[in-house]
């Protein structure tokens, strides 16, 4: 691997094998969800504790700070929104040298598996590691499913992140799910898991971070479920304290019920 990947990459996954990201690039398709109506208010007090923040790169302009000193992983994929029944429609929404232009650590793209643009994304994926390649910047494949949370079965899951591997994708970003051992096992590349829609309590939360580095995971890329929490920074907190610093969920917990929120 270059030079600069290899740089890239070490900025994104800590000297402990580790990463907690912050994923804020749902209003690609999902427009304004709760507790994101103004980015720069919901995400500032967060980035202390992130590793580096998924985001967009209209987000990222206008509401981060550019003395900040946090990795980027931009979402270059879309052109859907949440309004179409099919969310598989998508495609690269952002040149590399834009990319560049932002300083980025790396470039996230959706892939579907088994949906019916399948062929298109896969094939957006090997372009934007083509692209990546050119100027040593890694590629996070997200196996998306859209609607259909219920694909996420460690079968799927595994083709799906196996695939993104086989072309070329430097990291994977998946979803936790029974027999995840085995979708980590099958992937060459590291895989982080999203959190997916907000869960009932927290502790459900730090349950599945926990879970996952148990089973294998690099770390998370985690959105809603901090951000939508009653007590975002508390909750990034309790995952740091979970993917970094081998906390059980009881302590991660402790760590939550222990930071205030204003
Ligand atoms: C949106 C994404 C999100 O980054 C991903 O789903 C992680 O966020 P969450 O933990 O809220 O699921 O890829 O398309």
């Amino acid at each position: 691997m270059d030079w600069g990947m290899k740089n890239r990459l070490s900025r994104m996954i800590k000297a402990d094998g580790r990463t907690v990201m912050l994923a804020v690039d749902h209003g690609y398709f999902l427009g304004p969800l709760n507790r994101m109506e103004e980015p720069k208010k919901t995400i500032a007090p967060l980035i202390p504790y992130a590793d580096s923040l998924m985001i967009t790169r209209g987000t990222l302009r206008t509401s981060i700070d550019a003395n900040q000193d946090i990795p980027i992983v931009l979402r270059v994929s879309g052109g859907n929104s949440v309004l179409n029944e099919d969310l598989s429609n998508e495609g690269i929404t952002v040149c590399i040298k834009d990319a560049v232009r932002l300083n980025v650590a790396a470039v996230a793209l959706s892939i579907y598996l088994g949906s019916p643009h399948e062929h298109q994304t896969l094939i957006n994926l090997g372009k934007l590691i083509d692209e990546g390649q050119e100027y040593g910047i890694p590629v996070l494949a997200v196996t998306a499913v859209g609607k259909e949370l219920e694909k996420r079965d460690a079968r799927y899951l595994s083709l799906a992140s196996r695939i993104a591997a086989e072309l070329g994708a430097q990291m994977v970003k998946t979803y936790y799910c029974d027999d995840f051992a085995k979708v980590v096992k099958s992937c060459p590349v590291p895989i982080v898991i999203a959190g997916g829609p907000r869960f009932k309590t927290e502790l459900d939360a730090l349950q599945l971070a926990y879970d996952a580095i148990q089973e294998g995971a690099v770390g998370v890329d985690m959105g809603r479920n901090i951000w939508q929490s009653s007590n975002p920074v508390g909750m990034i907190k309790a995952v740091r304290a979970i993917v970094h610093d081998k906390a059980t969920v009881k302590k991660a917990t402790e760590i939550f019920h222990g930071h205030k929120s204003a």
